[in-house]
C-alpha cells in the first residue's frame, strides 16, 4: 500500500526523485552550462528493482529538474551504475567534429538473453549526439566483459590521463574488494592495466563498488600530483553499513600505489573515510567540469536501512554536491570536502544573519531566532572549562527533540547525535551516532552545517571531516541551539542563514 506522502521531508536543496526509489548518482557532467546527473533509480517501485538511468539538470546544482530516463531497462538487460565521457574531439568516431558525442558508459546486467550466462556483468556505451536529450546503444556491446564471465565485474569509472594522452578506467570485481584498470585511446577499446588490491584487506563479505580515481595537487602545487582511489565498500563502513573510503597514493600510468596503508587487520577507523557520517554512498566525479576544483556527488542513504527510509512518494536522494581538494593535516595528505561556489552564493544572496559571539556557562543553552526549510550555520567553538559543548539543529520548540552536534575537548571526539531527531525506529539498523576524531588546534574547531529538511551535512574544520546524516524530524522542528556542558565554552563566528528556496 502507498504510505502516506511525507512533504515535510522533501529536501528542499538536494535532489530527490518526485516519485519511487533512487541509488547511486551515475555520469554527473557539465556542458553548456547545464548540469547533469543520472541516477540508479527503479521508475515502477519503492524499493530496489530493475534499475534504469534516470535523468535530472541543473544550473547551480541545487535546483534540479527531472526529465525522460535516459538509459531504461529492459527485459533482457539492467542498467547498473557508470560514468559519462564527453567526447570532445570525437575520438570515438561515435559523433562529428561539428556534434561531439556524449559516451554513457554503464554495466549491463544479461537476463535472459542468449548471448551471456545469466546475471553475468560487464560494460557497455550508449551515446547520445543531441547533448544528453536522447541516447543510443552502441552497435557493439558490450565493449569489456571479464573472462571467466562475472556475476560482479561492474562500475566503469573514467579519467583522462593527459601524460599517457589516453582515458583510464577503473572498475570493480565487487565480491573480490579488486578494482581493475584499464586504457584506452578511443574510447570504445580497452586494454587491462593493473589491479589494485591492498593486500590483508581482504574482508569475507564485502563489496567494492564504484571506483574513482582523481589526480589533486597537493597543498596546490601543479608539481605534486597524488591520485586519490575513491571505492564505496559495504558494509565495514565507518559509521555502520556501506561508506565511502580513500587511498592517496601516484599512479604512473598502469599501477595505482597508495602511499601508506594501515597494518594489515586494522579496523576501519585506520583507514580514510570521505564521509564519517552513515548516509553518503557511490560518490562520484562531475565530467567537464573544466580545470577547476573536482566537483563530487553521492547518494544520501545506506544499504543497511535504504529500503526501509520513511518518506514517500520517493526513496532516496542525492548530498550536496561538494568540491575536493588535497591538503596535507597532521603530516598526511587528506581528502578537503567543501560546499561548491553555487551553493555559496545562494547563502549570500539571501543574507547570513551573524549573532554576537557569546560564552555560554555550564548547563546554558542560548535559542537562535531564525528558521527555515533550509540552514546554513557557521560556528566555532572555542575551548573553556566545559569539557563538551554543541548546538541542536530541527529542533522542536519544546526542545525534546533534535539532532545534536557535538565535540567533546577531552577525547577529541565530534559527534553528529541523531537518536533523538525525530522518527528512527523503522528500522533497527538506522544507526543512532556517529562519530569521528578531529583536532583541535589551540582548543579550537570550527563546524559548517548545511541543514535540509530531511539531512544534516557537517564540514568541519575547513571540510577535513565530513559527516552526513538523514533525519526525519517531526514537522516545524525549525529551532537551533547552543549549549555547554559542565562548564564554560566560547562560541564565535557565529551566522546562521535560512536561504529560501
Ligand atoms: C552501488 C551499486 C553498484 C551497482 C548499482 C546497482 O550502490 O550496488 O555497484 O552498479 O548500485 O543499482
Amino acid at each position: 500500500a502507498q504510505e502516506a506522502p511525507t512533504p515535510q521531508w522533501r529536501p528542499a536543496l538536494h535532489f530527490s526523485p518526485a516519485e519511487h526509489w533512487v541509488n547511486d548518482p551515475n555520469g554527473p557532467f557539465l556542458l553548456d552550462g547545464t548540469y547533469h546527473l543520472f541516477y540508479q533509480y527503479n521508475p515502477a517501485g519503492m524499493v530496489w528493482g530493475p534499475m534504469s538511468w534516470g535523468h535530472a539538470t541543473s544550473t547551480d546544482l541545487l535546483h534540479w529538474q527531472e526529465q525522460d530516463i535516459a538509459l531504461p531497462a529492459t527485459p533482457q538487460e539492467d542498467i547498473f551504475s557508470g560514468t559519462v565521457v564527453y567526447d570532445s574531439q570525437n575520438r570515438s568516431g561515435l559523433g562529428s567534429a561539428s556534434a561531439p558525442p556524449l559516451l554513457a558508459f554503464h554495466t549491463s546486467v544479461f537476463h535472459g538473453n542468449p548471448a551471456h550466462p545469466e546475471d553475468t556483468q560487464a560494460q557497455s556505451l550508449s551515446y547520445s549526439l543531441d547533448r544528453g536529450a536522447h541516447w543510443q546503444a552502441y552497435d557493439h556491446n558490450p565493449i569489456l566483459t571479464l573472462q571467466p564471465d562475472s556475476r560482479q565485474f561492474r562500475d566503469p569509472s573514467i579519467v583522462w590521463y593527459p601524460q599517457g594522452q589516453c582515458w583510464i578506467m577503473t572498475t570493480v570485481v565487487a565480491d573480490a574488494q579488486l578494482v581493475k584498470l584499464y586504457r584506452s585511446t578511443d574510447l570504445l577499446h580497452w586494454s587491462f592495466l593493473s589491479d589494485f588490491q591492498p593486500s590483508g584487506y581482504r574482508k569475507p563479505g564485502m563489496l567494492w563498488e564504484m571506483p574513482l580515481l582523481i589526480p589533486l595537487a597537493l597543498d596546490g602545487n601543479p608539481h605534486d600530483t597524488r591520485w586519490a582511489m575513491i571505492v564505496s565498500v559495504n558494509p565495514w563502513s565507518i559509521a555502520g553499513g556501506s561508506g565511502v573510503q580513500y587511498f592517496v597514493g601516484r599512479f604512473d600510468g598502469t599501477r595505482f600505489t597508495p602511499d601508506t596503508l594501515p597494518p594489515e587487520g586494522s579496523d576501519p577507523s585506520a583507514y580514510h573515510w570521505l564521509d564519517h557520517g552513515a548516509d553518503q554512498y557511490a560518490a562520484i566525479r562531475f565530467a567537464n567540469t573544466g580545470s577547476g576544483a573536482p566537483l563530487l556527488i553521492g547518494w544520501m542513504s545506506n544499504w543497511d536501512y535504504a529500503d526501509t527510509l520513511p518518506t514517500s512518494p520517493w526513496r532516496g536522494q542525492m548530498t550536496l554536491p561538494v568540491q575536493l581538494a588535497l591538503k596535507t593535516v597532521d603530516g598526511q595528505p587528506v581528502l578537503i570536502q567543501t560546499p561548491t561556489a553555487t551553493y555559496e552564493d545562494l547563502v549570500h544572496r539571501q543574507g547570513v544573519s551573524a549573532f554576537s559571539d557569546r560564552q555560554l556557562g555550564p548547563g546554558q543553552s542560548w535559542h537562535a531566532p531564525l528558521g527555515g526549510d533550509v540552514l546554513d550555520v557557521h560556528l566555532t567553538l572555542r575551548r573553556g572549562d566545559a569539557p563538551r559543548a554543541g548546538i541542536v539543529v530541527r529542533q522542536t520548540p519544546d526542545g525534546r527533540t533534535g539532532t545534536v552536534i557535538s565535540y567533546d575537548f577531552t577525547s577529541g571526539n565530534l559527534t553528529l547525535d541523531r537518536s533523538h531527531s525525530g522518527q528512527v525506529g523503522f528500522s533497527p539498523r538506522f544507526s543512532l551516532a556517529h562519530v569521528a576524531h578531529l583536532s583541535a588546534p589551540g582548543g579550537v574547531v570550527s563546524l559548517h552545517l548545511v541543514v535540509d529538511r530531511n539531512s544534516v551535512e557537517l564540514f568541519a574544520n575547513g571540510g577535513v571531516l565530513r559527516m552526513t546524516d538523514l533525519v526525519f524530524p517531526p514537522a516545524g522542528s525549525n529551532g537551533v541551539s547552543l549549549f555547554s556542558d559542565g562548564g564554560h565554552t566560547q562560541f564565535t563566528g557565529l551566522s546562521i542563514s535560512a536561504p529560501a528556496r
